[in-house]
């Protein structure tokens, strides 16, 4: 239920309570501190963990005040949040709600600080941190994306957020929706660009608009819809002439169709031969680009929360044991065994072949649709480490006749899909 009565709508206050406190007190202390930026996410942080609203936020009540009443803090244009409610608001910091139905974030640092908190749901929240971070361009700037933790976010759970470089993290919502609170700054002076990072290795200015840039791009669009033979040929020379920042831009544009006319893999020798050990990155960036816009297209479709959950980790845990670890903290039984349930309900057998999610049965197998999701699992369980060690291997599997190139075949198959973070 997310709204309170269906046949009575009773008259009520406006300008939510709750929030109106919490506010009052997040400013009466931070003002008590000179507005220091140092001690903002503190404050805020203790503020919500002092009185939670997990606890205390009367959620349908909260929207049947904000539909019908008509008195309400100034309410922005910002479409981060699907949608975001201000519920608080003051020149110095303000108090939004923002409702996840299927958005996943990107992995991002922050130009604000303060701090969020989960109000309803729970997220999958990593943190990062970008090593030998070398700028580009003011809008680009390659290194080497490493997580540093993965943890599951409960309900009633609040961290803290400090703008710049130091804080770079991504949540995944499992439930739907999932609604955080954040107390949080407008915007902290010097902390621009808010850069969003493309693991494993480039961080790149989203707000930036290179307009020129843009219609080049929607302009080759064009190029690709009409089939104009000559698209392939022109990207690749626009590369021997563009800039790193410009050229990645109409690279990772055209990667679809560059893959689709058998010309990416030129593509990326002639970005890389004209910008050397610079470029090392972009082709792994670009392949895990394609493997994540992957999963958050199934995300979108399932909605099975322990299959998003699965989801949420292939996205987000890029190791196998890290994967199984977060398994074993929410799901009973043993981790392994689950992988292979989720990976049999997630499974489709058509007259063409079986899949598992991005990961299709190889056809040149030569093996009947009916026997393929069997030979698919026993090798999901190679893959994922159970008798990985042992030299007894054809002796423990099922089928100990398969052959190697079966094995070696749909290993490859699972090795280029989404479920290749089960075997790293
Ligand atoms: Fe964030």
């Amino acid at each position: 239920m997310f709204l309170a009565g269906t046949q009575e709508f009773a008259e009520s206050s406006s300008m939510d309570p709750f929030f109106t406190e919490l506010g009052r007190t997040v400013l009466a202390r931070w003002s008590a501190q000179n507005f220091s930026p140092a001690l903002f996410p503190a404050i805020a942080r203790t503020a919500l963990e002092e009185n939670s609203p997990a606890d205390h936020v009367d959620i349908p009540a909260l929207i049947q005040d904000f539909l019908l009443e008509d008195e309400h803090p100034f309410q922005s244009q910002s479409s981060f949040g699907q949608p975001e409610l201000i519920v608080f608001d003051h020149p110095r910091f303000y108090i939004q709600i923002l409702f996840w139905l299927d958005g996943t974030t990107d992995i991002h640092q922050h130009m604000f600080s303060g701090a969020f908190h989960v109000l309803q749901g729970s997220s999958i929240h990593s943190q990062f941190e970008f090593e030998n971070r070398q700028p580009v361009s003011a809008h680009l700037q390659v290194g080497k994306l490493r997580l540093k933790h993965t943890e599951l976010l409960e309900t009633g759970r609040t961290e803290e957020i400090t703008s710049g470089t130091g804080y770079i993290h991504s949540l995944f919502h499992l439930e739907s929706p999932s609604m955080t609170v954040v107390i949080r700054t407008h915007t902290d002076p010097g902390s621009a660009p808010q850069f969003t990072y493309l693991p494993p290795h480039l961080a790149v200015d989203p707000i930036h608009n290179d307009s020129l840039t843009t219609r080049r791009k929607e302009l080759l669009d064009v190029l690709e819809r009409i089939d104009e033979p000559s698209y392939g040929p022109v990207v690749l020379e626009m590369l021997r002439r563009l800039d790193f920042e410009r050229g990645f831009f109409i690279l990772q544009n055209g990667m679809g169709h560059l893959h689709a006319l058998g010309a990416l893999d030129e593509a990326l020798e002639v970005f890389a031969q004209k910008h050397g050990p610079l470029a090392d990155g972009v082709g792994p960036t670009l392949h895990e680009i394609v493997r994540r816009d992957g999963l958050v297209a199934f995300r979108n479709h399932i909605e099975d929360p322990e299959h998003r959950f699965f989801l949420a980790l292939l996205l987000n845990v890029p190791s196998r044991e890290g994967i199984l670890q977060m398994i074993a903290q929410r799901i009973p039984g043993r981790p392994e065994d689950t992988v292979l349930r989720w990976a049999e309900e997630l499974s489709e057998t058509t007259e063409q072949g079986t899949t598992i999610l991005d990961a299709v049965f190889p056809e040149d197998l030569k093996v009947a649709p009916s026997k393929q999701l069997e030979a698919f699992l026993e090798e999901l369980r190679y893959f994922l480490g159970e008798g990985r060690d042992s030299d007894l291997r054809n002796s423990t599997r099922a089928n100990p006749s398969a052959c190697e190139g079966e094995m070696n075949g749909l290993r490859a198959a699972l090795a280029r899909s989404s479920l290749m973070a089960l075997g790293l």
